[in-house]
């Protein structure tokens, strides 16, 4: 290639996330007559929300950085009920207060909001790494930022983890200026109950962590805050360091104000845990993991395969190793398996890194089996994140569906594919076809009614 040719290709390899798919959307909408393909299982009563980004006023400068857009669909007995996208009304939506001020302090109730939706002791909340949380209701309306009644002085990541046996909700929020990260929790009545500082190196930027029965999981990884880009103002402010070393770290959870022990790995950035739990001697963490990303500049990403880190904390010792999958992101497994011994996790497949979002495949792998079950929509459909619905009276650990939204690209719409998530012959269940298109975006929740 020329240098001219290569400098283009560099360009539309960073502005990947202003066309096709990843483009906004412009409207809100209600749609209440929806065609299904297939049918519905009668026993999916909830509704399923996904969040991601819909740059509307502010410059997207990067794919991360664009205003948070819900889309939700509700489910009755089997029946489809609406489909509503509607933006988190945030203060930066509306372009009304500054997150960073001339002074360095920043204001949490500025954000974007664009990453993930959870719902915890009845609320729920649109999550963005760098801010507090934005509540909305269950029609996607949104009622304000969130600070768990003044108790909050961290951001919240956009990855809580909600202990399936204590119901707690843990956390944490990291930033670019000491205290770079704290830990919290809140108890199942959605009371902020302890906070605490935890010592990393430098300002990391943690994307998520992991929890077990008995341990919370900290990543402390070599993407670290770059103040000329900061500076800049034209991108995320954070780049892959050479220098900076990459660590686990484990704490207590019997014991939150214990040290947290740390173990170096190699270099690594990760994204996305698919889950972790308690072994005899320590912890197991499986994760999505690139070998670097965003060396030199932070617009584009590699491809992420599937690691196992067995971490021994009688001997103190870490082993990692990497395991026959596919190139994954957005793992997830039933979250009612979230911290405990797993058989199942479930990934769409991108073999050209995520900003290609072409090859159209879902992955099911089963750990007993060491095996990936997959189901490829072809060439014109391209899956994101896929969430698992519980059945009525499940009774195994993939007794449910799969939700997701994948974009067909023939007809320039979207539609949400609902799989059994026993996988027997990897064919959908059913397919909601909306006459609009979802954004490629990021995470989602399913909320039973
Ligand atoms: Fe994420």
């Amino acid at each position: 290639m020329t240098q001219n040719a290569d400098r283009l290709a560099g360009e539309q390899r960073k502005t990947f996330h202003k066309r096709g798919n990843f483009a906004p959307v412009e409207s809100e909408q209600t749609l209440d007559s929806l065609q299904v393909a297939g049918e519905l299982p009668a026993d999916l009563n909830g509704l399923y929300v996904r969040n991601g980004p819909n740059p509307a006023i502010n410059p997207s400068s990067h794919w991360f950085v664009g205003d948070g857009m819900l889309h939700g669909i509700n489910f009755n007995q089997g029946k489809v009920g609406w489909y509503r996208n509607r933006y988190v009304h945030t203060k930066m939506l509306r372009r009304e207060g500054k997150y960073l001020s001339d002074d360095g302090s920043v204001d949490r109730t500025v954000c974007v909001a664009n990453t993930n939706i959870v719902r915890h002791a009845g609320k729920m909340l649109a999550l963005v790494e760098n801010a507090f949380p934005m509540e909305v209701n269950s029609d996607l309306s949104t009622v304000g930022s969130y600070d768990f009644n003044g108790k909050l002085n961290s951001a919240m990541t956009a990855h809580p983890k909600i202990c399936p046996t204590t119901g707690d909700m843990l956390f944490f929020g990291y930033h670019f200026a000491a205290p770079y990260l704290t830990y919290n929790r809140s108890n199942a009545a959605g009371e902020l109950v302890f906070s605490r500082d935890i010592d990393v190196t430098g300002p990391t930027m943690i994307h998520d962590f992991a929890i077990t029965e008995n341990h919370v999981i900290f990543l402390d990884l070599p993407v670290v805050f770059d103040m000329a880009l900061a500076m800049s103002g034209e991108s995320l402010p954070y780049i892959w360091s050479d220098d900076y070393p990459a660590r686990i770290g484990v704490l207590p959870r019997n014991d939150e104000a214990a040290p947290v022990c740390w173990f170096d790995i190699d270099p690594c950035y990760v994204f996305h845990v698919m889950n972790a739990f308690d072994d005899a001697d320590g912890v197991v963490l499986d994760a999505a993991r690139y070998p670097k990303v965003w060396q030199g500049d932070n617009a584009s990403f590699t491809s992420a395969y599937l690691y196992r880190w067995e971490i021994d904390l009688i001997r103190g010792t870490i082993k990692e190793k990497l395991l026959e999958s596919p190139a994954i992101e957005f793992p997830r497994t039933n979250e009612g398996v979230q911290g405990r011994p797993y058989r199942y996790g479930y990934a769409p497949i991108f073999d050209d890194g995520i900003e290609s979002q072409q090859v159209g495949r879902v992955g099911k792998l089963d750990w007993q089996k060491n095996e990936w079950q997959l189901f490829d929509f072809g060439e014109d459909v391209a899956p994101g994140e896929f969430v698992f619905a519980p059945a009525a009276n499940a009774k195994e650990e993939d007794d449910g569906y799969l939700l997701g939204f994948a974009y067909r690209s023939a007809h320039e719409r979207s539609s949400l594919y609902v799989f059994d998530a026993r996988f027997n012959q990897a064919t959908p269940l059913a397919r909601v076809d909306l006459p609009v298109r979802v954004p490629f975006g990021f995470h989602g929740n399913w909320m039973p009614n």
